[in-house]
């Protein structure tokens, strides 16, 4: 089916398609991400990534073997720059709003555990000027407060105040302006309108912030008077910015960003994406039990229509968006396996499924909400114009 059609000019990070759209303000359709791949231009992950990874760490994140993370832009000499005790950093980013969901956690989850494994720094970018000028209905004011409010839930994931170093664009402006401007410099309205599906009544203000979101790429460099690559984990969607920053680095002096995608989290509801606009598609962080397991209890399952049936052909956990999300949330290998199994044999039903994920997730979003609320008295400590003068 038809969705949108964007024109493609061979250059631009926006996905045309018959079929989806993937832009970084809209996912829409039933995203082929083989395809999206080779569209943007990006490798997939391949055994040769997951050796590399495992011979430096001893192991390899759930999250990428599991194949959420699929794709990538030079992770590999990333990787060769631990190996040789070079110096790089981590950058992820967040455009501040009141509905974080889960989805929203899978990057930093993976970021925390380059952080643990690697000991390496953390840029963490709050875009609230971005929120302010390409949504409708936000004053910056507000999106300023929802910057303080995801941090919280960043600084939850446990990182701490020597690594993580948080960036709020309205008010630390200082430290990109200078990257900005010779980015801007570097990029016409032709090539930004083609990448991000701007048009001509799309207010300036939009059409600038790029340079701020490719800006912290480069902004280690600066600090620490070195080269100094980031490597950027992130869901695809993020690709036309880092792909243009790749694009113009080695001209301002500075190295190209690496980047390792991954796919969206699906909706509980069988959508490809959570979405804002299906709030019962997505667990945000700030629901309470009851709309959590309410909605878990509503999700679209791979089961059989009566427990007859399931018991006796049993379900189809590969097209099941509850297994999904025991991929996600379960790290044990050998607990999704006995999932998958029973499933398959008719043995689990799905509401059986449904309140394992339920515990989960409780037990999880319990622990988040009190580091949550003891990270309101920290919240200063991780802000960059704390550590970087
Ligand atoms: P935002 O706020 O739209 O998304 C924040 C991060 O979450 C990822 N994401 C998802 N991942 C998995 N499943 C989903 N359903 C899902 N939905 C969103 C996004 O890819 C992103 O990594 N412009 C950015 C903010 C930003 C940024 C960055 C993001 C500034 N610098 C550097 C990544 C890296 C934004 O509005 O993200």
């Amino acid at each position: 089916m038809l969705i949108f059609t964007y024109f493609f000019n061979g250059c631009g990070g926006i996905y045309l398609a018959n079929e989806f759209v993937v832009t970084p303000w809209n996912v829409e359709g039933r995203v082929d991400y083989m395809r999206l791949a080779r569209e943007f231009g990006v490798q997939l992950i391949t055994e040769n990534e997951i050796n590399a990874i495992r011979e430096l760490t001893g192991e390899v994140h759930y999250l990428i073997r599991r194949g959420f993370f699929y794709a990538h832009r030079d992770l590999i000499p990333i990787l060769s720059r631990q190996r040789s005790g070079l110096k790089w950093a981590l950058y992820d980013g967040r455009g501040p709003s009141a509905d974080l969901h889960i989805g929203h956690l899978v990057p930093w989850i993976l970021s925390k555990w380059f952080v643990d494994r690697f000991n390496v720094d953390y840029f963490f970018e709050l875009t609230d000027d971005e929120k302010f000028l390409v949504k409708e209905g936000y004053t910056l004011e507000q999106t300023n407060k929802y910057a303080y409010e995801n941090a919280l839930d960043l600084i939850a994931l446990g990182f701490t105040p020597d690594r993580l170093h948080i960036i709020i664009d309205s008010e630390d402006i200082k430290y990109l302006y200078k990257i900005a401007v010779k980015v801007g410099k570097k990029l016409t309205l032709s090539t930004v309108k083609h990448t991000f599906g701007f048009t001509d009544s799309t207010n300036v203000g939009a059409t600038f912030f790029p340079t701020l979101e490719i800006s912290v790429a480069f902004l280690p460099t600066e600090l620490y008077g070195e080269q100094v690559p980031v490597l950027i984990p992130t869901a695809i969607d993020q690709d036309p910015y880092f792909r243009l920053a790749r694009d113009i680095a080695e001209e301002l002096g500075y190295p190209k960003p690496s980047t390792i995608y991954s796919k969206f989290i699906p909706g509980l509801t069988g959508e490809d994406k959570m979405s804002a606009s299906n709030p019962d598609s997505a667990i945000y962080v700030t629901d309470s039990e009851r709309d959590v397991r309410r909605k878990i209890m509503n999700a679209l399952t791979g089961g059989q229509p009566t427990v007859e049936l399931q018991r006796k052909y049993g379900g189809d956990p590969d097209n099941c968006v509850v297994y999904k999300y025991h991929l996600l949330f379960q790290d044990s290998d050998e607990k999704v396996k006995r999932i998958y199994e029973d499933c398959k044999a008719g043995k689990l039903l799905c509401g059986e499924c449904k309140m394992m994920l339920f515990e989960r997730i409780r037990v999880f979003m319990k622990e988040h909400s009190e580091r949550r609320e003891r990270a309101k008295d920290t919240i200063h400590q991780y802000r960059i114009s704390v550590k970087f003068r």
